[in-house]
C-alpha cells in the first residue's frame, strides 16, 4: 500500500524570525558575515541550478558519476530498508539511490527532509508514482534545528550529498554530526558527499566561473535582502570575491564593497557602513581529505567503512556506520 505523509516543523514566520537574527548578528561586529542558507530565493536557487551544469564546477557531475557507479555497493553495505535524504530538494540524484535499493529488494521507505513544502511535496508525490508500494514520509525543517524529528523507523541509511556539509566550519560540523548520531539506531548509516582539497587554481575557478553565474549567485543574497527586509544595498556597489584559504582549506566566499557606503536595512532599523574595499563574507565551503573526514566521522562515533571517489580523484562520496 503507498502511503504519504509529510510533517511541517516550520512555522509560517520562522524564516522571517531567523532571517532577522542572522543579519542583526552577521552585521554586528567588525568582521560582517552572512549564512549561505539565504541565497536561495527561487532566483537563488535558479541561479545554482545554473552553477550545477558548468563544466567549472565539477563536484555535481563527479558526484553523480560516483553514484552511478557505486550505488549497488553502497546500498548492499549499508543494508538499509529506508532512505533518509537531507537537502532533498527536487530528489533527482535521489532516484539513483531509491533505484539501487529497489533492485536489491531493500527499499521500504523514502524520508525526505528539506526547508521547502513545495519542493518536498511535488518531489514526494512524483517518487511515490515512481515507486509504488513504498512508504514516503517527508519532513519540512532547518536541518540546523530539526534533525530530531526525522522518524526513526526501518535500517536507515541517512545521506547528506552535494558537498553541502562543507557550508559548515568545523566546529558547526561536529555538532551537526553529532546531531546525526544521536539519532541513530546500531546498524544505522550515513551516506556524506565531501569535495576533496586539489589544485587551488581548479578550486577558485569553480568558485568564480568566468561566466559570472556565480557572482550573480553570491550578489543575489544582497537583493534578498532588499526584498526581505526593505533594504536598500546596490548591487553594483559589490563585487564577487572567491579565494582559496589554505590554511582553513575552505573556499571562502566574499562580497566586497567597492566604495564607502550605507546601507539602510528599513526593517531592522538598522544602517550599516561599509568601508571601500571592505569584504563581508557570506559563504565557506570546505573541501576535505580522507583523513580528515574518517577522523571527523570517528570523534562523535561514526566508523569509515566505505569511500569512493571520481576518476580524477576530486569528490568523495563515504559511508559510515555507527559504531
Ligand atoms: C550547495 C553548498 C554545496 O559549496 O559548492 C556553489 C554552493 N556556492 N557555488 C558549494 C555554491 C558557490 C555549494 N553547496
Amino acid at each position: 500500500m503507498s502511503e504519504l505523509r509529510i510533517d511541517n516543523y516550520l512555522d509560517a514566520d520562522y524564516f522571517d524570525r531567523s532571517l532577522r537574527s542572522d543579519v542583526l548578528n552577521g552585521f554586528d561586529s567588525d568582521f560582517k558575515e552572512l549564512p549561505p542558507k539565504w541565497f536561495y530565493d527561487d532566483h537563488g536557487s535558479q541561479l545554482f541550478e545554473e552553477i550545477t551544469r558548468l563544466e567549472e564546477y565539477y563536484p555535481t557531475e563527479a558526484e553523480r558519476s560516483i553514484l552511478r557507479t557505486h550505488a549497488a555497493e553502497i546500498v548492499a553495505l549499508s543494508g538499509a530498508d529506508t532512505l533518509v535524504e537531507l537537502g532533498s530538494g527536487a530528489a533527482d540524484k535521489t532516484r539513483v539511490l531509491l533505484d539501487a535499493l529497489r533492485d536489491a529488494g531493500q527499499l521500504e521507505r523514502f524520508v525526505p527532509f528539506d526547508v521547502s513544502e513545495g519542493i518536498l511535496r511535488s518531489s514526494s508525490e512524483s517518487i511515490l508514482a515512481e515507486y509504488p508500494g513504498i512508504e514516503v514520509h517527508g519532513v519540512v525543517g532547518d536541518f540546523e534545528r530539526h534533525l530530531d524529528k526525522i522518524p526513526t523507523t526501518g535500517r536507515r541509511m541517512t545521506a547528506l550529498l552535494g558537498g553541502t556539509i562543507g557550508n559548515f566550519n568545523p566546529h558547526e560540523r561536529k555538532g551537526f554530526l553529532t546531531e546525526i548520531v544521536a539519532g541513530k539506531n546500531p546498524g544505522d548509516t550515513f551516506l556524506l558527499g565531501t569535495d576533496l582539497v586539489k589544485d587551488h587554481d581548479r578550486l577558485v575557478l569553480a568558485y568564480d566561473d568566468p561566466y559570472g553565474v556565480t557572482a550573480a549567485f553570491n550578489k543575489n543574497v544582497l537583493t534578498v535582502l532588499n526584498t526581505r527586509l526593505n533594504a536598500n544595498f546596490d548591487v553594483d556597489q559589490f563585487e564577487h570575491v572567491a579565494r582559496f584559504d589554505a590554511d582553513r582549506e575552505w573556499m571562502d566566499l566574499r562580497l566586497r564593497s567597492l566604495v564607502d557606503q550605507d546601507v539602510r536595512i528599513e526593517d531592522l532599523d538598522l544602517d550599516v557602513h561599509f568601508d571601500a574595499g571592505e569584504e563581508m563574507r557570506t559563504e565557506i565551503s570546505a573541501k576535505f581529505r580522507k583523513a580528515g573526514v574518517e577522523q571527523e566521522l570517528a570523534t562523535v562515533g561514526l566508523e569509515l567503512v566505505g569511500w569512493w571517489t571520481d576518476e580524477r580523484g576530486d569528490y568523495a562520496l563515504s559511508v559510515s556506520r555507527v559504531s
